[in-house]
């Protein structure tokens, strides 16, 4: 949902081409995150000039856009800093003038990148028009630039350092956001922020960095109102009390730094990074980091540690893959391992999760468990319900972040609420953390990003630990997402000692589970046959599937509309009868779930529904269902435990959807109007 970037070099010389690769490159790690424009600003040739360029389309078309220009791309910087941006549209459709970076006035006194929404930008665009601003476009991000100007003209440069007027800019605004600022007032700075958007800084240096933290500053300006109506005293403003946080013994040494919304824009670069905080203000100036809060007594910690990245750059691409999404459906033999690597003990049959150990009493004490998620996310806990109440003895219920948060859900101290996010940085699944945390409830968080807001603001949890997903639709979070959950039922199971042969069962048969997940793997040209010979042609896809494997459908189909734009409805085959039948005939196309389970007898009941109206269902079942592979066209996959199924039923429609979408010419990884980590409500 927006992708951020900056570069700072500092006493390094670096000429234009190298700082512009630098930001491109930056970009197009982060273009999953959204792809409609793209912009970015570099200094000009006088100190007071910013260059600035915009372009609708993919992060390529702004790089051919800054290629066609006659700039000195020889030009020499001992010291400069450029942004970034790569776009998912919420305020005004993707045009140039839409794109950032956006500016306060034509001289880009100040300019401004941004992740989020600014959900005050129209009563703050009301008064800045009011006092003469003229705004170019639709976003409610210009009204943050123009915010800058107006309160830096309004105070006069009166010993204002770019930190307190920033602060001041802030404290105006509602929503959440990611923000970079670059201003020609202060070459050579940037002053960066966060409020339920992500963002983090890296650090490169030949020499050791001297400190592994950096202290919050509380700065002397904290104190100064700022209403916008009723500018306070700029004298007020004053210089912060700044302490210095990388020289080397005093002495200036060069360095660089990369902020952005996610550690795939860094990680080439630097593995040494630091995570921002909400209402971090982070001044990047002479080779110093200095981190502010917005305000006192808030109750964070003021120190900031600066942490190693874990992942590495062969991680994060391509490689013999087409597509990062074929990549990812490929990586999940490996990724559910690494989801139970040193967690599961198939010898002594035994789950731990070094993650939860301190609150297995709290949690098996609890009333019920809540499971809160968006999309692919949701499904994954769709599909493990059953399962966990199994095992657990405990009601589960599992909603949909944005309606628990419509409805207002009661919740209670002695609930446990489960928030389970690929990203982390979900804002829907963020404000219904929130929401459970004010209401005293145990949160736990069940992510993929190490460092994210839903990791950090969780008091305990699991890492899936399935490796960076670019691709936008979600394949291996969600087979390791499935895992964890089960993972997390097993653990919370073992004091039944009733539960210890079903939990065996299914720990013996997780082991199992990567060679399954190959088998499966080995029927990609049979599906990519299927999907040019049978279902290329189709408008719609109806995939049903009752129980367990109900999570599958929705999930199934979900992944058909998002990459091929195809309509795809998971049904849940014990509602056929009441409505969805009316769609079957001899031209829908009907994929049926049936593999062994309890269930099975009733989803053969579906299947006669199906036929019985002409329907030519392609089933979905397990090797060996002979009645079945002769009856019917079929995909077959290994048969494991019920509970377990969905993770190699999920597969087939992965590659599925994996191949429609290529057939149809989608752009796969980066499909249209979406976007990876929906940071905006
Ligand atoms: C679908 C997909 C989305 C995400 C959803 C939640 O393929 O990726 O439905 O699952 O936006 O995202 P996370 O898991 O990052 O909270």
């Amino acid at each position: 949902m927006c992708g951020i970037f900056a570069y700072l070099n500092y006493l390094l010389e670096k000429d234009r081409k190298h700082i512009i690769e630098t930001l491109i490159a930056g970009l197009a790690r982060l273009e999953y995150r959204g792809y409609d424009s793209a912009g970015l600003a570099i200094d000009g040739d006088e100190t007071d000039e910013v260059f600035i360029y915009k372009q609708v389309g993919k992060v390529a078309a702004l790089k051919k856009l800054v290629s066609e220009q006659s700039i000195d791309l020889e030009r020499p910087f001992i010291s400069h800093c450029g942004m970034a941006h790569t776009r998912w549209a919420t305020h005004g459709q993707p045009s140039p003038t839409n794109s950032h970076p956006h500016r306060s006035d034509s001289k880009a006194e100040f300019s401004v990148v941004h992740n989020g929404i600014i959900t005050n930008y129209r009563e703050l665009k009301l008064v800045l028009e009011k006092k003469g601003y003229i705004f170019e476009s639709e976003t409610d991000t210009e009204a943050v630039a123009k915010l800058a100007k107006y309160l830096y003209d309004e105070r006069g440069n009166n010993n204002l350092t770019f930190t307190a007027l920033v602060k001041a800019v802030v404290k105006e605004l509602e929503g959440a956001f990611a923000l970079i600022f670059k201003s020609t007032h202060f070459p050579n700075e940037i002053v960066a922020t966060r409020r339920g958007s992500p963002l983090l800084v890296g650090v490169k240096t030949e020499k050791k960095l001297k400190v592994d933290f950096v202290d919050v500053e509380f700065a002397s300006d904290e104190k100064v109102e700022t209403n916008l109506l009723a500018p306070p005293d700029a004298s007020r403003l004053r210089r912060s009390q700044s302490r210095t946080f990388l020289s080397e013994d005093g002495m200036p040494q060069p360095i660089e730094f990369f902020l952005a919304s996610d550690p795939s824009a860094i990680v080439e670069h630097t593995k040494r990074v630091l995570y921002l905080e909400d209402d971090d203000i982070a001044h990047i100036s002479d080779g110093e980091l200095h981190i502010h809060r917005l305000r006192r007594d808030d109750g964070i910690s003021a120190v900031r540690s600066i942490e190693t990245l874990e992942i590495e750059i062969n991680e994060i691409m391509k490689g013999k893959f087409d597509h990062f999404m074929q990549k990812e459906i490929y990586e999940q033999t490996d990724s559910v391992v690494n989801t139970m690597r040193g967690r599961v003990n198939f010898e002594t049959h035994k789950v731990t999760l070094g993650g939860l150990k301190a609150y297995l009493q709290t949690i098996r004490r609890c009333k019920r468990i809540v499971f809160c998620a968006c999309g692919t996310s949701y499904h994954s806990c769709l599909a493990t319900r059953a399962i966990f109440e199994e095992l657990t003895e405990i009601p589960v219920s599992v909603e949909l972040a944005s309606d628990f948060l419509d409805r207002k859900t009661p919740i209670f101290r002695d609930d446990v609420c489960v928030f389970v996010s690929q990203s982390g940085e979900t804002a829907d699944t963020i404000l219904a953390l929130r929401y459970c945390l004010e209401r005293g409830a145990l949160c736990l968080g069940i992510t993929n990003t190490v460092g994210s807001t839903i990791s950090r603001e969780t008091q305990c949890g699991v890492h899936i630990n399935a490796g960076p997903e670019i691709g936008v639709a979600s394949t291996k979070a969600y087979t390791s997402q499935f895992i964890a959950l089960v993972m997390m039922a097993i653990q919370l199971s073992e004091d039944r000692t009733s539960m210890t042969q079903r939990r065996n069962e299914i720990i013996d048969e997780l082991k199992k589970l990567p060679d399954y997940i190959k088998e499966v793997l080995n029927m990609d040209q049979g599906l990519k046959k299927l999907a040019n010979d049978v279902l290329y042609k189709e408008k719609s896809l109806l995939i049903m599937g009752r129980g367990m494997q109900n999570a599958t459908c929705l999930e199934g189909a979900l992944k058909i509309k998002e990459v091929s734009y195809m309509h795809s409805e998971g049904i849940l085959a014990g509602e056929l009868k009441h409505g969805p039948l009316a769609l079957v005939d001899e031209n829908m196309p009907v994929i049926l779930i049936m593999t062994k389970d309890s269930l099975y007898p009733k989803v053969q009941s579906a299947l006669q529904q199906v036929t019985a109206r002409k329907g030519q269902p392609i089933i979905i079942c397990n090797e060996g269902d002979d009645e079945l592979s002769k009856n019917y066209k079929t995909i077959t996959i290994p048969q494991t435990v019920d509970c377990l199924q969905g993770i190699l039923a999920i597969i087939p429609l992965q590659l599925l959807s994996y191949h429609l979408a290529v057939l149809h010419g989608v752009d796969v990884d980066c499909p249209r109007n979406l976007a990876k980590s929906v940071t905006v409500e």
